[in-house]
């Protein structure tokens, strides 16, 4: 199957990476969110991300411009009616994503094809909310997507192979690389890396380190490039706690279970970089630790 036409649902830090690396990739690109004003901000982050890849001279001036004009708003799904391809990309929550797929798929050619760029939650379960499982399948992106080569492909126990190969092929073409994952909570990347994050947010509130000193500790002790709370913050505190909290439930083992400290920050709002406030307070422009 030919994937011309992308849509995408949930205009975030993933959405607007996913609709950046399509468009620059030559497809049309319907972007969609809960508000205009939402996909109006991201086509102002696409804008400064694509002019970072100009100032890099990863791409030209004339490869970015006929990007940004592949990129349409669409906040109605009735947009998404002849795209060949749509990617959900909104907030980590089951709920949320299966309201979105039980209406979207009324607005899809029978042949389109469905993702989840879902960090953690069952494919089999989410396809089960579409009209099209067959054709549904997980294509987890990593943050952030521009710069990112991997990305993990998922099938759900009814995915036929068709559609593998249809995102195989969508992979590829992105110039990315993909590796292929069981339907298993959090899959492989987040299987491993978010339980480490979360014993960093445990090793905190144990008082084992300050902020400053476990990132330290990971970055120059472990060659991270990034400590796991400077990670957390850039990730979103909401989506790691969704992740942790999938995966306790998901595998019933308590060595999953969510570090309180991590609760409470997402309870206060602080979700890391895109409220400003995390692990790290980002208001003054210098990362300030907030423990
Ligand atoms: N943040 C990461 O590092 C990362 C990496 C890989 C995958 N993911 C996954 O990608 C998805 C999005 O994460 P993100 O970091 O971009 O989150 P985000 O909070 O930056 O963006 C989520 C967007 O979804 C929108 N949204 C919520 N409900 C919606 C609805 N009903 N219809 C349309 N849009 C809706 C929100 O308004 C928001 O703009 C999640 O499933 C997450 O687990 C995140």
């Amino acid at each position: 199957m030919n994937i011309n036409k992308i849509g995408v649902v949930g205009a975030g830090q993933m959405g607007s990476g996913i609709a950046q690396v399509c468009a620059l990739a030559g497809m049309d690109v319907v972007l969609n969110d809960i508000s205009e004003e939402r996909v109006t901000a991201a086509l102002s982050v696409i804008g400064s991300g694509l002019a970072k890849q100009v100032e890099r001279q990863q791409i030209d001036e004339a490869a970015r411009d006929a990007a940004l004009a592949r990129i349409h708003p669409g906040i109605d799904y009735e947009a998404f009616r002849d795209c060949d391809l749509v990617i959900e990309a909104a907030s980590e929550n089951e709920e949320v994503k299966r309201r979105i797929f039980t209406k979207l798929c009324a607005s899809l050619r029978p042949e389109a094809l469905l993702a989840t760029n879902t960090s953690s939650i069952s494919i089999t379960r989410l396809a089960s909310a579409t009209d099209r499982p067959e054709r549904f399948i997980g294509i987890h992106f990593m943050n952030p997507v521009p710069r990112m080569q991997l990305v993990e492909l998922i099938r759900g126990i009814v995915t036929e192979n068709e559609t593998f190969e249809a995102a195989k092929e969508l992979i590829t073409r992105l110039g990315k690389t993909f590796t292929v994952s069981e339907d298993f909570p959090a899959f492989i990347v987040n299987r491993i890396l978010l339980p480490m994050i979360n014993e960093a947010i445990y090793t905190l509130y144990e008082g084992v380190g300050s902020v400053e000193a476990i990132d330290t500790a990971m970055r120059l002790g472990a060659n991270h490039p990034m400590g796991p709370l400077q990670l957390a913050d850039f990730i979103g505190l909401d989506t790691v706690l969704s992740v942790m909290q999938v995966l306790h439930e998901g595998l019933a083992d308590t060595k999953y279970r969510p570090c309180p400290l991590l609760v409470k920050y997402v309870e206060a709002g602080w979700l890391g970089r895109k409220t400003q406030r995390g692990f790290y307070d980002y208001r003054s422009g210098t990362p300030i630790p907030t423990r």
